[in-house]
């Protein structure tokens, strides 16, 4: 019997021409319409046994569109067993989240991966299990349940540019099947590797240099952008696409709410570029959205595209794609800027580069952080930095050196993450305390951790919180114990929950006093949904990030001092935006600013939130 409801058939009718446009941008005309009958029978087949709180949930999203666009959102982005042990002890959890103010949760990896190593998790053997020593299906359905019903949405990653080496499509391209084998880029010789190889980058030139594997069992050279037992999938394969559409019906029939598209930049590759970035990239992630909208209309995607400021926006959609692709995607251009800002004490370059990012569609945010799971790469591009008379190559070399903490004066405790000798890339690992100073005890540490929340928190989108930054957790000394880690230094900034620490309380550096604090203040300032448009202005203090948002109830001016010194909100920033009145506040303070001469004084690494209140 077909529980298809109304509600499907509306949106078939509605989204299906839109579908398939798109494939015939991507396969032709001639291949689109087979395609998107498949895509719509998968689209169907799931939505006949999606779960009735699961299509009542799909109402209340349609009917609340902005659900992580307010104000009152926050996410958590944690390692299950480094949070809790396994998905039951993440269950057993949810009170501190909640505690937080915890909305969206985004767990990592954790579908069945190939045995260690396995890149954290993201070489999944088999998308339709669970890692066994953190759960099964049931409790991965029993987690999102219990975290909807406290009004948390599950994020998980789905891995879509490459399986494992062991995953059963490859299993079945090593053992001779070749619909298999054209799951995958293989290739006899070396020639047509070689002709890309001219113009790819490396992602991992340390353990994994070069972009393709030779394989004895493929008798063949395959496509591994990351790790050599991580094989790209070809997205050109229609047959791809559709095994992905079914994936992601499938998890979110288990509640799965969120979709995080890993290193979803990749996914399409053109010869004569770097393989990332295409057209088709976009085309692709629509195409499984619209089937989503069809089938589960409370499904969401983030992009996680780690590329330059100038290919950001198109993952939240520009022109024909806005709104239409991801929900979400990481401002890494911001993550890196704060960095840059702190190490510089200067916020020209952050502001020139921000201010050159087009605003994203009213109905998509992004995913503002200071810190991730990963390492930090210098994606600052050199037209912003020659824009403001910095050479951008001695900037990255200076944040580099700043970072890992051999510059003389530096503060900061982090670790070189993949040297790239040719280009000279340095990355950077560590935690965001270390990083900050708290490691090296460094007097205003503190200070500068809380003031990078308070830029991510204000900036627009929907902040995340990676696990332990809201304790201040330092480098995890032991990172390297596990052999399957040794070789990858992230682990130093993906520690276990300290749970004895939570729980008696303690909080020596006021850090977690701190960030409550702004949440709270955040929850409180309309100004700061999403939707709200943001400008960055022209700085009149160097040292003054200058962010403002403007809202039906008045403008909001978030300024914040990136400077261990004592700087200065001008008197003329106020005037322009109306703000110089008796009624004006500052959020954060509670209190009305002491003005001199006009101007508001922002201590060393402060951040005032300031409105009129009056
Ligand atoms: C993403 C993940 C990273 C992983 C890579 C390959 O960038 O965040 O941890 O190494 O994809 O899957």
């Amino acid at each position: 019997m077909t529980r298809t409801d109304a509600g499907f058939e509306g949106r078939l009718q509605q989204l299906a021409p839109d579908l398939l446009r798109t494939l015939e941008r991507v396969y032709g005309a001639e291949a689109a319409p087979a395609v998107a009958d498949r895509l719509l029978t998968i689209g169907r087949a799931a939505h006949d046994v999606r779960p009735d709180e699961l299509r009542a949930l799909d109402e209340r999203r349609l009917a609340e569109p902005d659900w992580f666009q307010r104000p009152g959102m926050l996410g958590y982005a944690a390692y299950a067993d480094r949070f809790a042990s396994t998905l039951r002890g993440v269950e057993d959890r949810v009170p501190y989240l909640r505690d937080l103010g915890v909305g969206y949760l985004h767990l990592m990896p954790l579908l069945t991966p190939r045995p260690a190593p396995n890149d954290g998790g993201y070489a999944v053997a088999d998308y339709r299990s669970v890692r066994p020593d953190l759960g099964d299906t049931h409790d991965l359905r029993d987690l999102a349940t219990t975290l909807r019903g406290e009004g948390i949405s599950l994020c998980l990653d789905l891995v879509l540019n490459h399986v494992a080496r062991e995953h059963a499509w490859a299993e079945a391209a090593r053992a001779g099947d070749e619909d298999k084998r054209g799951y995958f880029h293989v290739f006899p010789d070396r020639e047509v590797p070689d002709a890309y190889e001219a113009t790819l980058p490396e992602v991992f030139p340390d353990f994994a240099p070069g972009n393709f594997t030779w394989d004895d069992e493929l008798d063949g050279w395959v496509w591994t952008t990351f790790n050599d037992y991580q094989w790209d999938v070809d997205w050109s394969n229609p047959a791809v696409l559709c095994e992905y559409a079914d994936i992601i019906l499938a998890l979110a029939n288990l509640g799965v709410e969120v979709f995080r598209l890993d290193a979803i930049a990749f996914i399409w590759k053109r010869l004569g570029t770097d393989c990332q970035n295409e057209p088709e990239v976009h085309e692709l992630t629509r195409a499984l959205r619209t089937v989503a909208r069809i089938a589960a209309p409370a499904v969401h995607f983030k992009a996680e595209a780690i590329v330059g400021p100038a290919d950001l926006p198109a993952y939240l959609g520009v022109g024909e794609h806005a709104g239409k692709v991801s929900d979400l995607a990481y401002h890494n251009g911001l993550m890196v800027q704060v960095w840059s800002m702190l190490a510089s004490g200067d916020v020209r370059l952050a502001t020139h580069a921000l201010q050159g990012i087009p605003q994203p569609p009213p109905t998509t945010a992004w995913v503002t952080y200071v810190r991730c799971h990963d390492d930090i790469g210098w994606a600052i591009a050199d037209e912003d930095a020659w824009a403001v008379g910095t050479d951008p190559s001695a900037h990255r070399r200076f944040l580099s050196d700043w970072y890992s903490g051999s510059f003389p004066g530096s503060w900061a405790r982090g670790l070189v993450f993949q040297h790239n000798e040719q280009t000279g890339d340095r990355r950077i690992s560590g935690s965001l305390a270390s990083l900050a100073g708290l490691e090296a005890g460094d007097p205003q540490s503190v200070a500068r951790i809380l003031l990078a929340h308070a830029v991510v928190l204000s900036f627009g989108g929907l902040p995340v919180i990676w696990m332990g930054d809201e304790l201040g957790l330092l480098n995890d000394p032991h990172w390297a114990d596990d052999p399957a880690h040794a070789a990858d230094n992230r682990w130093v900034h993906r520690p276990r929950m300290p749970w004895p620490t939570v729980e008696q309380g303690r909080d020596p550096h006021r850090i977690t006093a701190g960030l409550r604090h702004l949440l709270a203040v955040r929850r409180s300032l309309p100004h700061l949904h999403a939707a709200t448009p943001t400008e960055v202005w022209d700085p009149r203090d160097p040292g003054v990030l200058l962010v403002v948002r403007r809202h039906p109830s008045g403008p909001l001016l978030a300024a914040h001092n990136v400077t261990g010194e004592r700087a200065w909100v001008d008197a003329d920033v106020l005037h322009w935006l109306g703000l110089h009145t008796d009624g004006l506040r500052d959020a954060i303070s509670g209190t009305a600013p002491s003005l001199h001469e006009g101007a508001v004084p922002l201590e060393p690494y402060a951040a005032a939130w300031l409105h009129d209140g009056g």
